[in-house]
């Protein structure tokens, strides 16, 4: 199993056993190991990004255990979602959450003066819609910082090829750095993963995953949504999910988690990809996104990947990821990101109670993999661990853009073609200002430009 290595030597406990030093002065020409770059125990963090996610990552880094955290430097674009995600906080961590007026930053550049509050080894939280990854994580890197940052990490090929180049900084400056794929550190899904390794399916031959429900988040946008007086920019950010530019739609948004989970457990990424997808009952909705999605991922080996995405009301919900095998299946989600009923071996090809075999967590008291991710980050930032999961985020945006694309043009795409494609959404987006112009206009009618398959081949809309 791919688990981090317990540890962890504090500074303190390394004073400690290294025979209760006391005079600073006996330490001179001695290579202390590495814990928290600024020799503070208490690792500040700053959140950027202040909505449902970065508060709940913020909340993670706090339940960890082994060491002090404390969240100091706030930062978004909008002045009530940062208020309440500080007094959410607040209210639950109480002296744990020490932002005061001044260290709570609105604007495109808040997160620069968030970061400038932070000692190099801190750590910046980056949960903004993914447009901006590459822009903040270029500047934590510049300040020494250590990384935790949303899915997906990119939106298009040139922004994560952009994330990968980076990636290579970081590591230069032995940053840690986490993606919050957070199914990755789910203690169930890696037991899975190595009987898969011992053979308890045999050869994986196909896997599909569905995830299937109504509208949610920002996924749909009809123009009652603008708030008055809101600038344009603004209120696409503010409905990220709804335009292709700042979030990689909700294609990229959704379903990335399950695409890069099948990938995890066939230890493979795809090598060629076709998809269909289209808009049926819209009304007046204005976003950029399809409503259906299919998408039919082939590795190197000729195994087939099939992903169903269906964002519609009235029709069957459904969240699984399955494998089959040559000798049986397995169950990697089943109804949610939380373990629950997933981690299952089934003997046979039918998702049947009584044909299972094994299961990671009988007693369904796996625990969160969001707790997980933050653990394993921390452990790895207190014990001076290698820990660089970017290049591996970035791979699963972009495999995961590449099915995007293809149900966008309506073309077969391989991974050579996608990775090396230089269409980028926003190329200007570290240079956007609160009234200035949107990476994207409406048309007369206040509408925004829709992908098209097969009268736009090369490019999304
Ligand atoms: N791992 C998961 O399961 C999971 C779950 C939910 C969201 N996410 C990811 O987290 C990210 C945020 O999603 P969310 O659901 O929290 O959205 P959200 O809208 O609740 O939060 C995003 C916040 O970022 C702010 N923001 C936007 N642009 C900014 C900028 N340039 N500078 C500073 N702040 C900015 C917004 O005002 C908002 O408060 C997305 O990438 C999403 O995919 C991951």
């Amino acid at each position: 199993m791919n688990e981090q290595k317990p540890l962890l030597t504090t500074r303190r406990q390394f004073l400690q056993t290294t025979g209760r030093l006391t005079a600073a002065g006996a330490l001179a020409g001695v290579t202390l190991p590495h814990v928290h770059a600024a020799g503070n125990e208490t690792t500040q963090i700053a959140l950027i990004g202040c909505g449902g996610r970065g508060s709940g990552a913020a909340a993670n880094a706090l339940e960890t255990k082994g060491g002090s955290v404390m969240i100091t430097a706030m930062a978004d674009v909008f002045e009530n979602k940062l208020k309440g995600s500080h007094s959410g906080l607040k209210e639950k961590y109480r002296d744990l959450v020490d932002v005061p007026e001044d260290k709570r930053y609105i604007g495109f550049d808040g997160y620069k003066k968030a970061m400038d509050t932070l000692k190099p080894g801190d750590i910046a939280i980056l949960a903004t819609p993914p447009a901006f990854r590459w822009v903040h994580f270029k500047y934590a890197i510049e300040r020494g910082l250590n990384v935790f940052m949303e899915k997906p990490i990119c939106v298009d090929a040139p922004t994560g090829r952009r994330m990968i180049a980076l990636a290579e900084e970081a590591k230069k400056k032995n940053l840690k750095v986490g993606v919050g794929l957070m199914v990755r550190h789910c203690r169930g899904r890696r037991a899975l993963y190595d009987k898969l390794r011992e053979g308890a399916i045999g050869e994986i031959i196909a896997m599909r995953a569905y995830r299937m429900h109504p509208p949610v988040a920002s996924a749909f946008t009809d123009p009652s949504m603008r708030k008055e007086g809101m600038s344009e920019v603004l209120f696409q950010i503010s409905r990220f999910h709804s335009f292709l530019w700042a979030s990689g739609g909700l294609f990229s948004d959704f379903y990335i988690h399950q695409i890069d989970e099948c990938c995890w457990m066939k230890d493979s990424w795809p090598v060629k990809c076709q998809a269909v997808g289209g808009r049926h009952y819209r009304g007046k909705n204005i976003d950029q996104n399809f409503d259906v999605y299919q998408v039919e991922y082939t590795f190197e080996d000729g195994t087939k990947f099939f992903f169903y995405g269906r964002t519609m009301t009235g029709v069957r919900d459904d969240f699984t990821s399955i494998l089959h095998g040559a000798k049986g299946m397995a169950t990697v989600s089943l109804g949610g990101h939380s373990l629950g009923t997933a981690g299952r071996i089934f003997k046979g090809q039918n998702l049947k109670s009584e044909d299972q075999v094994w299961a990671a967590f009988p007693k369904r008291d796996a625990p969160d993999p969001y707790q997980m991710e933050w653990q394993d980050l921390l452990d790895a930032i207190r014990g001076d661990v290698a820990y660089n999961e970017v290049e591996r985020g970035a791979r699963a945006s972009m495999v995961t853009a590449m099915g995007r694309f293809a149900a966008h043009t309506g073309q077969e795409v391989t991974w050579e073609e996608y990775s090396t494609n230089n269409s980028e959404f926003a190329p200007d987006v570290d240079k956007l200002t609160l009234d200035g112009p949107a990476p994207i206009q409406a048309d007369a009618e206040g509408k925004y430009p829709v992908p098209m398959p097969g009268r736009n081949k090369t490019k999304e809309y």
